[in-house]
């Protein structure tokens, strides 16, 4: 079993860092592997809607978003952090999760997602919705907690004196690690549901 964790934040031991490493404290205890992958400091460009990865599986820009697809492939989950950067995720996580969503062309049916963020001050709720339509549309649980899943710093080690933060985050792991262990039982017990993707309607006609 195994989580990979998205670190949007330019700062590799900032406050994203720091909350991603308390939900892995949790889940590796939980005996759930982790890889935190820094993404934030890359020079990641945006999708260019080509489609081309539709037809030769992979993206065009091969860069850390198609060295992540076949880990995210073989991941029983995914945590994406992300600072806020004027109450929305900062500019590199998004096109990172776009262009990787769009492209790995993996089955991320009953994967479980989750997303973390971090803020000086505010705009963390904005942000958090946004984080998390990467779930739903790809049928995705989405996990729980005991608040929204953020916490508060300016430097990485401020995120410890947010106790609720932190406890929150943890919370999060432990219903993550939770949900991966059901979903892998209840897969062998139960079987995947049947779901189709068969319609595309535009509403041009
Ligand atoms: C360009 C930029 C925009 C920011 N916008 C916000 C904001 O809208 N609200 C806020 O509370 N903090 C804002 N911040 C501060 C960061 O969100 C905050 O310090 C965050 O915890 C940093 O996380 P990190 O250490 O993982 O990078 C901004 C920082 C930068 C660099």
């Amino acid at each position: 079993m195994k989580v990979l964790m998205i670190n949007g934040s330019p700062d590799g031991k900032g406050c994203i860092h720091t909350a991603l490493t308390l939900a892995a404290e949790v889940l590796n205890k939980e005996g759930i592997e982790t890889e935190e992958i820094h993404v934030g400091n890359k020079d990641i460009r945006g999708c260019i809607a080509c489609r081309r990865c539709h037809e030769i599986g992979k993206c065009v820009f091969n860069d850390l978003v198609n060295e992540t697809a076949p880990k995210l492939a073989e991941a029983n989950g995914i945590i994406i952090g992300s600072p806020v950067y004027y109450s929305m995720p900062n500019g590199t996580v998004l096109s990172f999760m776009q262009r990787l969503f769009f492209s790995c062309g993996c089955d991320l049916h009953m994967k479980v997602g989750a997303s973390v963020v971090s803020c000086r001050r505010g705009g963390n709720s904005a942000t958090f919705e946004i984080m998390n339509q990467f779930f739903g549309i790809n049928g995705m649980p989405t996990v729980p907690s005991t608040y929204w899943n953020d916490v508060h710093g300016y430097k990485g080690e401020d995120v410890l004196e947010d106790l609720e933060g932190c406890e929150t985050i943890r919370n999060m792991a432990a219903n993550m690690a939770f949900l991966i262990k059901s979903i892998r039982a209840g897969k062998e017990q139960f079987g995947k549901p049947d779901v189709k993707h068969t319609q595309f309607f535009n509403f041009i006609r």
